[in-house]
């Protein structure tokens, strides 16, 4: 306060904080001229969200209720279809904001939710629901199958999906509402869980749809989406089966991604890239958890890795793209995909540059919450660009050099809007990508994402942030790392037996789950929707995946006698994917 009344006092004084300080009037000028199109861009971008969306948005007209168009670019490049990551990440961003009061976003969530519950029973190229389909990256926007050649499966669609319907779960739950929760949201979550769990430790294409490999992007996703959905489940009585189990290995695995300088986004593949790939930069705002630490096995976006990494990647555009020439250390520049990148021969994109100045807000907010910010040997280096006197430590908020420090962050960040606002045209439309040499915008013209990138940098930057999603609880990993973990399947067992009053039915067999063929461990079914007609009874047993067994009947009567089923016993294979549910429909015999 005095500070600034000290500032507004002497107008026309040139008066410089520190190396990397501007004039002061300059500073404000810029400052109110970013404030100013944060404002105006904000509102630019949730309608260009909304007009991308079916039935009734403008640019998706024709398009099924709760659709995502990537774009509304039919030709050079044709973007017209529907994308599981974009659509996933464009409603995590509107959901944030139904959750923080804008209700009226309400009947085009539900209507997401029905869309998606619909896709995925869609076979296509990457498999049917239960064998690998919920990976295919994209579907034609009527909701059928896209059939041509594309880089897949990609596997972080699925759990981006269960973190925006996570969290509407969640604030259902909240609301007086389980039943939608539990019986419309939650079976869309559990299918997609399901395959996280069964595909996490297999390869795939990242979220550039390049390489085909591990993928940091998507195993951080993964982490997120399996920690949230367990703690769901429980909360709604429902088995989320290997949620908890490999939530931790994923975070394990995510370890190996670290090089000790930067995060290298893409592992199990000879791509010949550095790594360096704001993949990483976009890892750490998904999963922003506004309740953790700066916690490093996380990568949360004040982490020193994290800020590390994010000066390794900014870094890596400055002398790529001529529009960041000259542009000093420590000045926020364009950003691009990864600067290897040849796509339109490599530009800047909007939602990499969004991507970049979002980490640091987010960061802000985190060190606000935490009282302190500190400067480690790996972040250092990150820090110096900004204050270059600061040597390692921890300072306190209240401190001078905190403020400095906090100063120059948010300054840093708002730079990087500054880049978009610069290569942004009048009318506030986004593309994919602004050219590397003259600026002009490039490529699809209206991408979602890009609005989406804006529309939740802009959050950040004002403090709004979401809900936490379990990080401080859920950020060690173990000491040693397995790729194989447990994983159930839900079998029912009908089998039609018709019995006298005080006769049960009873399921026995080869696993230690159906009592290892002992009629004192066969496990009871029901006869619940028992008739004279139908005379059915049943169990829904939770079995190992991807297994193999026999079994057979049997009835006990009202003292204890064992009647068996006759020769010969039946044999079953669980399907392989964790979480899903199959029947048996048997005769007695
Ligand atoms: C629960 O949410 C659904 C979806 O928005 C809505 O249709 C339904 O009316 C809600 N029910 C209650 C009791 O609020
Ligand atoms: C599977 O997990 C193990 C243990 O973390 C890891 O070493 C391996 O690279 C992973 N493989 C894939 C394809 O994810
Ligand atoms: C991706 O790599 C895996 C091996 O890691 C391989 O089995 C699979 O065929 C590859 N997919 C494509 C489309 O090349
Ligand atoms: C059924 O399985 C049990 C246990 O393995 C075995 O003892 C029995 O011989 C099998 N019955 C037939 C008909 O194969
Ligand atoms: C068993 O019957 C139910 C309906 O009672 C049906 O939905 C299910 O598909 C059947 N399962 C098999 C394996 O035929």
């Amino acid at each position: 306060m005095l500070v600034t009344s000290f500032l507004r006092a002497l107008p026309a004084a040139l008066l410089f904080l520190g190396t990397n300080a501007i004039p002061v009037e300059d500073h404000q000028k810029r400052q109110a001229s970013i404030d100013a199109f944060v404002t105006s861009e904000a509102a630019v971008s949730i309608q260009g969200v909304l007009a991308n969306i079916g039935a009734d948005g403008s640019k998706a007209q024709g398009v099924p209720a709760g659709i995502v168009i990537a774009s509304p670019s039919r030709s050079s490049p044709d973007y017209y279809y529907t994308w599981t990551r974009d659509a996933a990440l464009t409603y995590k961003a509107l959901i944030e904001r139904f959750v923080s009061g804008d209700t009226s976003l309400r009947q085009k969530i539900d209507e997401y939710v029905s869309a998606q519950a619909y896709l995925q029973t869609v076979s296509n190229p990457s498999g049917a629901p239960d064998s690998g389909g919920l990976g295919e990256p994209k579907f034609n926007v009527d909701r059928t199958a896209f059939t041509g050649a594309w880089g897949r499966p990609q596997r972080d669609g699925p759990p981006l999906r269960a973190t925006a319907l996570v969290i509407y779960a969640n604030w259902l739950i909240a609301n007086g509402n389980q039943t939608y929760a539990a019986n419309t949201v939650w079976p869309v979550i559990a299918k997609d869980l399901g395959y996280a769990v069964t595909y996490w430790n297999q390869t795939g294409f990242d979220l550039w749809e390049e390489v085909n490999g591990s993928s940091f992007f998507t195993l951080s996703a993964t982490h997120r989406a399996l920690v949230e959905g367990a703690a769901l489940a429980t909360k709604l009585s429902q088995t989320c089966s290997g949620c908890a189990d490999a939530a931790p290995q994923v975070l394990c695995f995510m370890q190996s991604f670290w090089t000790g300088s930067y995060i290298d986004s893409n592992i199990n593949v000879n791509d010949g890239r550095t790594g360096k790939d704001v993949n990483s930069i976009i890892s750490s705002i998904h999963t922003f958890d506004p309740a953790a630490a700066c916690t490093d096995a996380t990568f949360q976006p004040c982490s020193s890795r994290a800020l590390a990494n994010h000066k390794a990647v900014t870094d890596s555009f400055r002398t790529v793209y001529g529009i960041n020439s000259g542009i000093a250390q420590g000045k926020a520049v364009a950003v691009g995909r990864y600067f290897e990148d040849v796509y339109y021969n490599g530009n800047p994109w909007y939602l990499a540059t969004l991507a970049a100045a979002e980490q640091l807000y987010s960061a802000a907010y985190q060190w606000d919450q935490l009282g302190s910010v500190t400067v480690d040997s790996t972040s250092l280096a990150f820090f110096r660009d900004l204050v270059p006197s600061i040597a390692t430590g921890t300072y306190a908020k209240g401190s001078s050099t905190y403020t400095s420090i906090l100063s120059a962050v948010r300054t840093y960040a708002d730079g990087y809007i500054a880049v978009v606002q610069k290569y942004t045209p009048s009318n506030g439309g986004l593309a994919e990508q602004f050219d590397k040499s003259s600026g002009s915008p490039l490529s699809a013209a209206d991408l979602t994402w890009s609005y989406a990138a804006f529309l939740t940098a802009a959050d950040r930057r004002t403090g709004t942030v979401g809900p936490t999603w379990g990080e401080p609880s859920n950020n060690t990993p173990p000491t040693s790392c397995t790729g194989t973990v447990a994983c159930n399947a839900q079998i029912t067992f009908n089998v039609r037996a018709t019995t006298t009053f005080g006769e049960n039915v009873f399921v026995v067999g080869q696993l230690t789950q159906l009592g290892n063929w002992d009629p004192n461990s066969a496990k009871p079914l029901s006869a619940s929707k028992y008739t004279s007609s139908d005379p059915l009874w049943y169990a829904t047993i939770d079995l190992p995946a991807s297994t193999a067994f026999e079994y057979k009947y049997i009835r006990k009567s009202s003292s204890g006698a064992v009647t068996w089923e006759s020769d010969p016993n039946m044999s079953y294979t669980t399907s392989a994917g964790c979480g899903s549910s199959a029947s048996v429909n048997d005769t007695w015999r």
